[in-house]
């Protein structure tokens, strides 16, 4: 890429170059290339956003739902004509493949168009009443003004899943994306404010932490919704629910492929590549956990190998890679340096764990040892976002279901049988929020359900009818005439 995009805020409607610190976004596959800049605004920056936001609230909750998704769907309609464009800034700036990148911002169009329909389905109900003359409606009104906090992995189809329910029900918005990628966070925006949208319904705060503290613990916040690490996100939800402000959260997994021994080899092991290997592992629905039959363990490994012989790393930007590098140096450093931890504890190396070079970072598989110090290994239990896959064999169904579940996360699971009692029994026998049947274990459909089980999740679920639950509060309405 050629000149490094402009980078400003958008407060009250207006662009605003921040009075702070510089920030830059870099290409984490070619060092010193500078994606874009700009300067971070600054924490009082965060309360002009607020009172943006609130001073828009009432006219944009009562401008009609129809009236509110045309601008979504006319953001969606920008956000497609320049997918190629912004999927190579994508890729840029954040390091996954071109066809990732784009992929990425046509889904966060396809977001866009899915939330913008709101108007056109059902938007409450209707109940009997006990009592003659009464009905009992159940009516849905926006929280207010919704803090958005965004990960760098999915920096917009991720925000697009957030915003788009959060304005199309009515609140307005104050967002701090991750400040590893800007200037996506700023394309989104620019989409949102040309479609239309009015000042102040949707504010973006560019800068590092110090912004997304302002929000968290801003007065005017009636709801927060975030995605990120499980540590984060658990410490964010106690200061926001301290003071009674309610909050979705979307954090860690530890998510399993389980090959068990009727499965079809093939098509498993091609699908556990995507499901590890896919943005370089760095999604929270990657499969970091494989799970193997020993009947079919030698045979599944020899094929997985196979694969990754031909999954080519390199610049994201060509064609001819499969995986890029991770997020930037450090990850790759602190990813490769878990690993040695994991081999201290026991791990054996399959395939890869040599030293990253800069951000780069070969596929990783590694056999657990065997028993509790497998079940106990750092790289069976941490979310290490990054290209590694950790092993351990069972014998049969239980022993398997066991393991995928082991720990206190629960986002996603994809289970690998050609027997349907099998699959059926995984539904109930496997807790998680995301189950694939001989399908990887990412993805995310925007008129479904996304979110995890046990420890993975806080609150309502994202994206299709879910995301209402989370965006709107109910009034219960005893209605006599
Ligand atoms: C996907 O699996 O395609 O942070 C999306 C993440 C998830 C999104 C995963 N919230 O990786």
């Amino acid at each position: 890429m050629s000149d490094a995009v402009e980078l400003k805020s958008l407060i009250g409607g207006d662009w605003r170059q921040g009075a702070g610190a510089a920030i830059e976004s870099t290409n984490p596959a070619r060092p010193g290339e500078v994606v874009a800049r700009g300067r971070a605004v600054l924490p009082a920056d965060v309360d002009d956003a607020f009172a943006a936001a609130r001073a828009a609230a009432p006219a944009w909750a009562a401008t009609p739902l129809h009236a509110r998704g045309e601008v979504l769907a006319r953001a969606a309609a920008i956000i497609d004509a320049n997918a190629e464009a912004w999927g190579a800034e994508l890729t840029a700036e954040e390091g996954k493949t071109l066809a990732e990148g784009i992929g990425e911002v046509r889904r966060a169009a396809a977001v866009l168009r899915y939330q913008a329909e709101a108007g056109n389905r059902e938007q409450g109900s209707v109940f009997a009443s006990p009592r003659a003359g009464e009905q009992i409606l159940v009516t849905h009104k926006p929280l207010g003004v919704v803090g958005v906090v965004t990960p760098f992995n999915f920096p917009i189809a991720i925000p697009a899943w957030k915003i788009a329910p959060a304005l199309v029900y009515g609140n307005t918005v104050v967002w701090k994306p991750a400040s590893a990628v800007p200037l996506l966070a700023y394309r989104l925006a620019s989409a949102l404010h040309d479609a239309g949208l009015p000042a102040g319904v949707l504010n973006l705060v560019l800068g590092g932490s110090a912004l997304g503290d302002a929000i968290v613990d801003h007065a005017e916040l009636d709801g927060l919704t975030f995605t990120g690490s499980t540590g984060v996100g658990r410490s964010l939800a106690g200061r926001v629910a301290a003071r009674g402000v309610p909050m979705q959260a979307e954090m860690g997994g530890k998510n399993a492929s389980v090959v068990l021994a009727d499965a079809d080899l093939d098509l498993a092991a091609e699908q556990v590549l995507f499901g590890a290997f896919r943005s370089t592992g760095q999604k929270c629905t990657a499969t970091s956990r494989l799970v193997l039959d020993e009947a079919i363990a030698e045979d599944f490994l020899d094929r997985l190998r196979a694969l990754l012989k031909n999954w080519r790393m390199g610049d994201p930007s060509s064609q001819a890679s499969d995986m890029g590098p991770v997020v930037s140096e450090r990850a790759a450093a602190d990813i490769a340096s878990s690993v040695m931890q994991a081999v201290e504890g026991g791990a054996r190396v399959v395939l890869g764990g040599e030293a990253p070079e800069g951000a780069f970072l070969a596929p990783t598989l590694l056999e657990m040892p065997s028993g509790a110090a497998g079940e106990e290994n750092l790289a069976w239990n941490e979310e290490f976002f990054g290209p590694v896959l950790s092993i351990r064999r069972v014998s049969g169904v239980r022993e398997a279901f066991e393991a995928a579940n082991h720990g206190d996360l629960g986002l996603s699971c994809a289970v690998f049988t050609r027997d349907i009692a099998t699959a059926l029994s995984a539904v109930d026998g496997i807790d998680v929020g995301m189950l694939h049947v001989n399908s990887e274990s990412a993805g995310a459909d925007p008129h479904v359900p996304f979110g995890g089980a046990k420890r993975s999740g806080y609150g309502p679920k994202e994206q299709g009818l879910a995301a209402r639950e989370f965006f709107t509060h109910t009034t219960t309405v005893y209605l006599r005439g």
